[in-house]
Order: C-alpha cells, then structure tokens, then sequence
C-alpha cells in the first residue's frame, strides 16, 4: 500500500470505532476515536489499563484542543504556541463532549499536538481528536518502534520507523497552579522560563493516580532492573552514560526503551543502569529508570 492508502484505511478504522497504533515522535499510540466512549472503552480492555487511568487525547491544532478544553488561558497558548507540535501535554478543564472514559472521570482533559508527520495525518484524515496511551500492555515498556507493540493489540499498526524522542511526553496540569505530573523531554526549566514557577507533583506515594505514569511499577522491562553499577551473578549486563548508553540527555532517552526493548529480548538475569544526574534534563529518564527497577 502507498502511504497515503494507508493513512485512509487508518482513518476509516478510528471513524468505525476501532485501534490503530500510530508512530509519534515520543512513543507509539494506541489510538481511537476520542469522542466515542465504546472506541475509547476497547483501548483499556486491550492494554488491561484500569479505567481510573485518564487518556492523552492527540489534536491536530491548537484550534482542535480549543474545541475540547472548556478554559484556554494564556499559559496554555503560550506553551501550545512554543511547543506544539511537540512531546508536551497540557491537562486544562474539559467540554462534556469528552467522555468520561476518557478522563477516568476528571473534569479535567490531557491534550497535544504530536510532531510525527504520520500522527498528524491520522488525525486529519479521520477528522476527531485521537485518545492515545502508548501502545503496550498495562505496566510493560513503551514501543518506539512499530515492531515493539504487542501482537493483536491494535486493528491496524501505521509504521513511521523510529521514534525521535524516545520517551512520553512531559504532563504539565494548568488546571490550578502549573504542576508538573510528569517529566519529559521538554524539562521544567524551559518550562518555567516562559510560564513562571511550576510546581513538581505528588509522588505516588501521596497522591491519588491522576496520572497513569505514576503507577510506582510502570515502564518496566520483563529482567529485572538496578540502578547502580554492579555486577551481579548470572548474565547481565551494566549500562553507564557515555559507554553503554549515549552521554546526553537527548540521545540517551531516544535510545532508552529500544536498548531496554532488545535486552529484554535476551533473557539477561539483570540489567544494571548507571544512575544520571538528579538534574532537570535528566529528570524523565531518571523518572522511568526508577520506575523500572526491580
Ligand atoms: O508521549 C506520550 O505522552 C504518549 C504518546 C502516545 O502521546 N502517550 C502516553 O500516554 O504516554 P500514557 O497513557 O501512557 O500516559 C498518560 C499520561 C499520564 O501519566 C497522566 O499524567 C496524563 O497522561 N493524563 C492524561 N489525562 C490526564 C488528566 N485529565 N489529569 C491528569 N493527568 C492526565
Ligand atoms: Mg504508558
């Protein structure tokens, strides 16, 4: 099939109510029609998600996230304006034409732009905003290539190659003061720079799940995982910054989940990472290391 063919029969299935997983330039979606709660309900009954864990919803425009947020403040525009299309999700206060099942109830709605010219395209050629977690099971490694998804989660898979960014988007709330619900590859302190003091958010710990990410075991290889630098019984392997793995931030996170998606494939009896730095660049791949140990 050209491109073009496919993209149309992708869009034809979202418009039917059906999956289809879909390249972005952070993680691969999992994506239906975000307004047809039956659509919506067939995303968590194939990723085994509990339906307390809200959705991203995928637009194509800031015109598009208008039409789904009930308040659009400046913040929001500022940061649409800067990032979109971009690895950045802003949660504002939802219009009743999103489903519950797609905010877990909140009132609240999580919304972006993704940059992958494939995503894009869906979204336009089936003409609604896309509700989207990463295209796993519940709890497993996120896909940054088509060949990661699990067999039989989607109806229909969109191969775009590799993904860019290589971890989810940063959440950012604008729903009272800016809270950070999670880091990503936009730190906080480009954040701040162009909105003022944000927030960090509750750990898990201490909030309720208002985000799916917090779930203390999420984004977890099938070998276990340490966060140190030493060598263990068995086969393992360690990883440290500027050998293993990349020594930059950027290039580190792009090649995070593949490196950990083709160990696991090795039946290694451990996997030990080189903790990075407790730094704001650092801070999304530092988040799915420690939620990826053991
Ligand atoms: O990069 C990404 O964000 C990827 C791609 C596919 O866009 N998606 C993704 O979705 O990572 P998921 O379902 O794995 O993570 C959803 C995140 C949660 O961690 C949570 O912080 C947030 O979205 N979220 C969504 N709606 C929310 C809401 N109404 N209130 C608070 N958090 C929300
Ligand atoms: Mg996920």
């Amino acid at each position: 099939m050209t491109p073009g063919a496919s993209i149309e029969r992708a869009a034809e299935l979202i418009r039917g109510g059906r999956l289809v997983a879909f390249p972005t330039e952070t993680v691969y979606g999992l994506g239906a029609n975000a307004l047809d709660p039956d659509a919506v309900g067939r995303i968590f009954a194939a990723k085994g998600r509990p339906r307390t864990s809200p959705l991203i919803v995928h637009v194509d425009s800031i015109e598009m996230a208008r039409a789904l947020a009930s308040h659009w403040s400046a913040a929001a525009d500022l940061l649409a304006r800067r990032y979109w299309p971009g690895p950045l999700t802003l949660i504002v206060p939802k219009r009743a034409l999103v489903p519950d099942i797609v905010t877990a109830g909140l009132p609240t709605v999580g919304l972006r732009v993704p940059a992958h010219p494939l995503a894009l395209e869906l979204i336009r050629a089936a003409g609604v905003p896309i509700a989207a977690p990463s295209a796993n099971r519940f709890t497993e490694l996120s896909p940054t290539t088509a060949g990661h998804i699990p067999e039989s989660l989607a109806d229909y898979t969109l191969d775009g190659g590799p993904a860019r960014v290589g971890i989810e988007s940063t959440v950012l709330s604008l729903v009272d003061a800016p809270t950070l619900l999670r880091p990503g590859a936009i730190s906080i302190t480009e954040l701040e720079a162009l909105i003022g003091p944000i927030l960090r958010g509750a750990t898990p710990a201490e909030g309720a799940h208002a985000a799916p990410g917090m779930h203390a075991r999420h984004y977890r290889p099938a070998t276990p995982l340490y966060l140190d630098t030493v060598s263990r019984e068995g086969n393992g392997i360690v990883l440290r910054m500027g050998k293993e793995m990349p020594a930059d931030p950027k290039s580190y996170a792009a090649a995070l989940y593949e490196t950990l998606h083709r160990l696991d494939a090795q039946s290694l009896d451990w996997i030990a990472v080189e903790p990075p730095p407790d730094t704001p660049e650092w801070a999304g791949i530092l988040d799915r290391l420690r939620r990826a140990v053991a």
